[in-house]
């Protein structure tokens, strides 16, 4: 009896190693993270390019993975951004960011959301457009924004009331975004987190 419970413990702890990926550069990819179809959960697919792990939006844009909270399953990514000057996302001929509607991951509602280049018609959303938005701070002080100064801009945090697979930005709405993790009022910039966070459903 010893012996076959000493068995199947250690057919679970070979299928557990077997299972969970190899680093990518220095970033642990724990399950159900899946770089390869040998290792992980592949539908909780990731990728490992040059050493860097990265997520894949529907539209096949890249985001760099900056951290990662298996036992809260979340992670965080990290924006597309605005090329000096500009006031365009990178990703703005994509649409933004997108996932799939069948994907186990989701954005999750700890983010806050900056807009920036906005058509007027954003006026009549829920957003807060406001002169003292947080998105005048990051057009202001932060170096990535500086080409967005003076556009219409605006921040929401993506609560649950909203889709929880898209930002979206667009040549006649807005052209860029940025976002923040777990914003804490009263902060300054340079203690943001710039990040989207993502969750999955944990598998079964
Ligand atoms: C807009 O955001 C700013 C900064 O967080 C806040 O001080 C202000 O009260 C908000 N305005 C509205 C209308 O919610
Ligand atoms: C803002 O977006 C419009 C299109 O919606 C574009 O024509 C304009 O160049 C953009 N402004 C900046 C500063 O990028
Ligand atoms: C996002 O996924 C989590 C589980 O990972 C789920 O609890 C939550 O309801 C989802 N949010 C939405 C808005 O679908």
């Amino acid at each position: 009896m010893v012996h076959v419970i000493f068995f199947f413990l250690t057919l679970v702890t070979y299928v557990s190693t077997l299972d969970a990926c190899p680093k990518c550069g220095s970033m642990e990819v724990p399950y159900p993270l899946s770089t390869s179809d040998n290792c992980g959960d592949p539908r909780y697919r990731v990728f490992c390019n040059n050493d860097i792990l990265q997520f894949v939006s529907a539209q096949g844009f890249y985001y760099k993975i900056i951290s990662i909270h298996p036992s809260a399953y979340k992670l965080v990514i990290s924006p597309s951004l605005i090329p000096k000057n500009t006031c365009y996302s990178s990703d703005l001929s994509q649409g933004g960011f997108r996932i799939d509607d069948d994907s186990p991951f989701n954005i999750s509602t700890h983010n806050t959301v900056m807009l920036f280049n906005c058509s007027e018609n954003i006026l009549t959303s829920p957003l807060n457009c406001s002169s003292n938005s947080l998105c005048r701070q990051f057009e202001e002080k932060v170096e990535e924004g500086s080409g967005c100064r003076g556009t219409l801009c605006c921040h929401f945090l993506k609560d649950s009331s909203m889709t929880s697979r898209r930002i979206r930005v667009r040549v006649g709405g807005c052209t860029a975004y940025s976002s923040v993790v777990d914003l804490k009022p009263g902060y300054s910039t340079d203690s943001w987190n710039y990040g989207i966070e993502l969750q999955w459903v944990p598998p079964n």
